[in-house]
């Protein structure tokens, strides 16, 4: 498999670039910037980019790459400090830009030399993304000038015989107008990519790998009914069949059919698949507790409880499977922690539990693509494309006291929200939005009497990473229905509310 090599030098769009490359069906992997000559050696890539990053690299202590990776014949392409890097390991100057002007940052109308190729075949001129406070003052021997902005007469260089690019932008983001198609060009006309980082090879590959991994042994997984676990389970189920044991733990805190819809998803499958009903245990322990922090702290603990349980009844496991994935193994510095950060994933798992191993066959893949191989797995729309959805569940949308009346009410609000946003088409464009169960109470008028029944809020939120959010502009029309439905249809409940706040100072779920 052909494969380009994202070296790490701390810019902020370095997962996005990887993301970028596999979007063009080349596969790549982000490393630290001190990856040894030897490794990258037996990475064997086609090509190599250098991110960008917060340093300057005339400083002593600046992060470099093996100056070996220069003779390997392999070509380059620099993006903002890694094209000055470039610039300056190959006798090139880079200095602070002192007058203002020079600096750029956000968008900047940049002209282009269309003979370099990593411009072939685009426009001659076009919005770049500029976010730099260097800039290269002389280029260096055997490179050449490619684009230039206003305030800056280098912004692109390219020595065409070594196959050396930097440019000082950022193609990987969306404002760079064409910048998918530089990228393109240097995977495909450059390093001659042929493109075959596919999720049906994906599947095949990681179907012999786990076959020959496990052997006759036993694995377990806890499926949680989330995107990542349930494609791992039909993965897992593929390649070992009955050898697999999934536990789906039905903590009783989840959306109206949703443990039904994750049964049914696996019904038809060969493999031990275990729902175990725990649903009082939970609601017994959340009994007149109101702090969020302490249903949280009560249901990861239960969780584990009931998972050992049954770990203890299946017996002789040897390994335990984990949805670990990449922005997961990228966060917890690349690949160092990932261990303990997938334990978090299946609940906070506990650290003594007696497996031969752990098995992360998704650890390599972005979300997007853990959902492409759900699809290529045959697994239903509803369940692949699924927005995200808390381990608490329920319990942290009913405000206060969790009852069995309160997380009835919810649930069925929470259905008629859902079905008024796929009717109107917004379900896969909103990035999570549900009802949450506040508990206030007021009183309305219904009939010719008077009511005094809780308010639901209503939360849509638009979101890339989940860490900033802005709450979505719904429609009035859509609201007006949703708002109609839910005081109609669901007893208890006479005011809707819409929320309009962003996160921060918000967070999207209330507890
Ligand atoms: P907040 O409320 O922190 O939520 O803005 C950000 C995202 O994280 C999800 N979330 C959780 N996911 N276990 C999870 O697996 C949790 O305990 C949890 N709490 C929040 C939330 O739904 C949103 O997508």
């Amino acid at each position: 498999m052909e494969k380009i090599l994202i070296l790490d030098f701390g810019g902020q769009y370095n997962q996005l670039i990887a993301r970028r490359v596999r979007e063009q069906n080349v596969y790549c992997e982000l490393h630290p910037h001190d990856m040894p000559l030897e490794d990258i050696r037996r990475f064997d890539p086609i090509g190599i980019i250098f991110t960008g990053g917060p340093h300057s690299v005339y400083l002593p202590d600046s992060p470099k790459p093996d100056p070996g990776v220069y003779s390997l014949g392999v070509p380059i392409l620099g993006i903002c400090y890694g094209c000055q890097l470039l610039a300056y390991a190959l006798g090139g100057s880079v200095t602070a830009a002192d007058d203002a002007s020079a600096r750029e940052y956000g968008k900047t109308e940049t002209v282009f030399d269309p003979s370099c190729a990593l411009f072939r075949g685009l426009p001659a001129e076009g919005v770049t993304w500029m976010s730099h406070g260097d800039y290269m003052a002389r280029v260096p021997d055997g490179f050449r000038l490619a684009a230039h902005s206003a305030s800056c007469p280098t912004a692109a260089i390219c020595d065409e015989i070594r196959k050396f690019y930097g440019v000082q932008f950022h193609p990987e983001v969306r404002h760079t107008a064409y910048g998918r198609e530089m990228l393109h060009n240097f995977l495909y006309a450059v390093c001659g990519a042929r493109g075959d980082w596919t999720m049906a090879d994906f599947r095949r590959r990681s179907i012999e790998e786990l076959r020959s991994r496990v052997g006759n042994g036993r694995v377990l997984l806890a499926l949680s009914g989330g995107v990542d676990s349930s494609v791992l389970a039909a993965l897992l189920s593929e390649a070992i069949g009955d050898q697999l044991t999934c536990v789906f733990v039905d903590h009783g805190l989840l959306r109206k059919n949703e443990a039904d819809e994750v049964e049914a998803a696996f019904a038809g499958r060969t493999l031990d698949f275990r729902r175990i009903e725990a649903g009082s245990r939970f609601l017994e322990r959340l009994r007149g507790v109101t702090e969020p922090e302490e249903k949280r702290h009560i249901i990861g603990g239960e969780f584990i409880r009931v998972f050992e349980e049954e770990a203890a009844k299946i017996g002789a496991v040897d390994y335990l499977a984990q949805g670990t994935i990449y922005p997961d193994v990228i966060e917890s510095g690349l690949g160092e922690s990932a261990v303990i950060k997938s334990h978090h994933n299946v609940g906070g798992l506990p650290d003594n539990m007696d497996f031969k191993g752990i098995i992360e066959p998704l650890r390599l893949l972005f979300k997007d693509e853990v959902r492409r191989l759900g699809r290529e797995l045959g697994l239903p729309k509803s369940l692949v494309s699924r927005q995200p959805f808390p381990g608490p569940g329920l319990a942290i949308r009913v405000i206060g006291e969790v009852t069995e009346e309160k997380l009835s009410i919810l649930r069925e609000a929470d259905a008629v929200f859902r079905d008024e946003m796929a009717k109107a088409g917004l379900d896969q464009s909103a990035s999570q939005y549900f009802a949450v169960l506040t508990n206030l109470r007021s009183v309305g008028v219904m009939g010719d009497g008077r009511s005094y029944d809780y308010a639901v809020a209503l939360r849509s939120v638009q979101t890339s990473d989940f860490m900033t959010a802005d709450f979505t502009r719904l429609p009035w029309e859509l609201l007006d229905r949703v708002s109609v439905r839910i005081v109609n249809e669901v007893k208890g409940v006479n005011r809707v509310l819409y929320d309009i706040t962003s996160k921060p100072p918000a967070t999207v779920e209330y507890e």
